[in-house]
């Protein structure tokens, strides 16, 4: 098959733009907390069951995985339980798991159950080179010893033990598989500088009902003290903070009425800021959060944000928030300061009418790491400005929803290619926004 078959044969979506989103959603649970605790499920020595699981690809990336190192898996309308008992190979089989990036995270599992592990290398969204030093450089500070070898990387321990680990930068990923190490390894281990997000929060709680001793300090530290064994539990995992924006944005700038049930105001305390700033009004419920679209007065209003790791405002919600500003009336700017390469998107949006300039220094309060690089990693929006549709490929899983929210309020019929990108971490994305009123279908 050449490219061009290959592209005719992929799944697409068809979006007739101009209509107003209204009705209620329910936010499923967390894609990022998700994948990380079916990982952790393979600490135990007794099956671990997990509620909320949201039926999108990468958690069932996740659970072949499992099933391929010979857990039983069950999945049975979001509850999914994992019995690690009869674990058979520490070696991650390349050809599936390619597909995000969950894999790294089975060092320490891995190499508590068999002292070793061959994982290859990583895949995901491509918003940036997204090395894994830190990960690396803190597991042989534990006493691994990790080699790269043919596209995967092959690690070796009889014994994991603590160590004092201090991450040049609070990353996601690093600081979860310290702690999916550190649980059940020799000493204490302490992390500093570590990321501390809702979804880290989510793990550690998991882990604690494991029978972990996890402890979150001041100043971004973790302490864990490893235990001998760790044993099943029953866990809900907390709703995706990620949904739940995209959802309140489609409803604000299809000047709708959206509510988003289970919406988490804690966990989007920075979200509901910028959104109040823009001039959308949302009201807080009890059981969710209600966009009130239809209420804007006039213009949305400009504004200058920085992304930021947690609790700042996070880089997973710039793309759609970027999308919003383009129907703002004058000039915004968003400094994304998490990643290098996050703006590659903005180019379909041009193609369907948006202002929007890329720059290389930092356009924020203050310079961020990639001050002395040449990335384009500040953006310049100009609005409001009309779209009109388009046929345009997804890069990515947060541009894929910014794209679909562009195309509700387009000119036009637009037409979405590559929507496995968007499938990754959206549950049932057509029947929810066809529930709200939107005219979307696949072809
Ligand atoms: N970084 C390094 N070296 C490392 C690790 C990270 O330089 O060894 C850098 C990265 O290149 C990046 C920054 O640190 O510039 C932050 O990366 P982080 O490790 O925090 O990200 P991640 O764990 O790979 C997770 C989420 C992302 C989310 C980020 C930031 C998962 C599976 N992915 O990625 O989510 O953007 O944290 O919050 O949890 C998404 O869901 O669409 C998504 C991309």
């Amino acid at each position: 098959m050449n490219e061009t078959d290959t592209q005719n044969n992929q799944r697409s979506y068809v979006v007739h733009g101009g209509n107003r989103l209204s009705g209620e959603i329910c936010v499923p649970g967390a894609k990022n907390a998700a994948t990380k605790q079916l990982v952790a499920t393979l600490l135990a020595d007794s099956p671990v069951i997990l509620h909320n699981v949201p039926d999108i690809g990468d958690v069932h990336v996740t659970l072949e995985m499992l099933k391929d190192l010979g857990a039983h898996v069950t999945y049975n309308q979001g509850t999914v339980t994992v019995d690690a008992r009869d674990l058979k190979t520490s070696k991650v089989e390349e050809a599936v798991h390619r597909k995000n990036r969950i894999p790294i995270l089975l060092f320490g599992p891995l190499l508590h159950r068999f002292g070793k592990a061959t994982i290859p290398a990583l895949g995901g969204c491509k918003i940036g080179a997204r090395p894994v030093g830190f990960h690396v450089e803190a597991l042989r500070k534990m006493g691994a010893e990790i080699e790269s070898e043919g596209g995967s990387y092959v690690a070796r321990a009889k014994e994991l033990k603590g160590a004092v680990i201090d991450l040049p930068f609070p990353s996601v990923g690093a600081t979860e598989n310290i702690m999916l190490a550190a649980v059940k390894a020799k000493g204490t281990t302490v992390i500093k500088n570590a990321a501390i997000e809702p979804e880290i929060m989510d793990l550690a709680v998991l882990l604690q009902a494991m029978g972990a001793i996890i402890n979150m300090d001041v100043n971004r530290t973790w302490v864990i003290e490893g235990v001998e064994s760790l044993h099943g539990a029953e866990h809900r995992i907390i709703p995706d903070r990620m949904v739940a924006a995209s959802f309140l944005i489609a409803g604000a700038l299809t000047r709708g009425n959206v509510f988003v049930r289970d919406a988490v105001q804690t966990d989007l305390l920075s979200f509901l800021n910028v959104l109040r700033r823009v001039g959308v009004p949302f009201q807080i419920l009890k059981d969710g959060i209600r966009v009130l679209g239809e209420e804007i007065k006039g213009p949305l209003k400009p504004i200058a944000l920085e992304t930021d790791v947690h609790p700042g405002f996070m880089t997973d919600w710039q793309q759609p928030f970027v999308m919003l500003l383009t129907q703002a009336d004058g000039v915004s700017i968003v400094h994304e300061t998490v990643y290098e390469d996050r703006f590659g998107y903005t180019d379909a949006l041009v193609k369907m009418g948006a202002k929007i300039q890329l720059h290389r220094e930092c356009l924020g309060s203050k310079p961020c790491r990639y001050v002395d690089h040449d990335y384009k990693h500040s953006a310049v929006i100009v609005g409001p400005t009309p779209l009109k549709g388009a046929d345009i490929e997804i890069p990515d899983l947060r541009a894929g929803f910014s794209y679909i929210i562009a195309a509700l309020i387009a000119k036009g019929s637009t037409r979405l290619i590559g929507v496995e990108q968007i499938e990754r971490g959206y549950e049932d994305i057509i029947g929810k926004l066809k529930a709200l009123g939107a005219d979307i279908q696949v072809s």
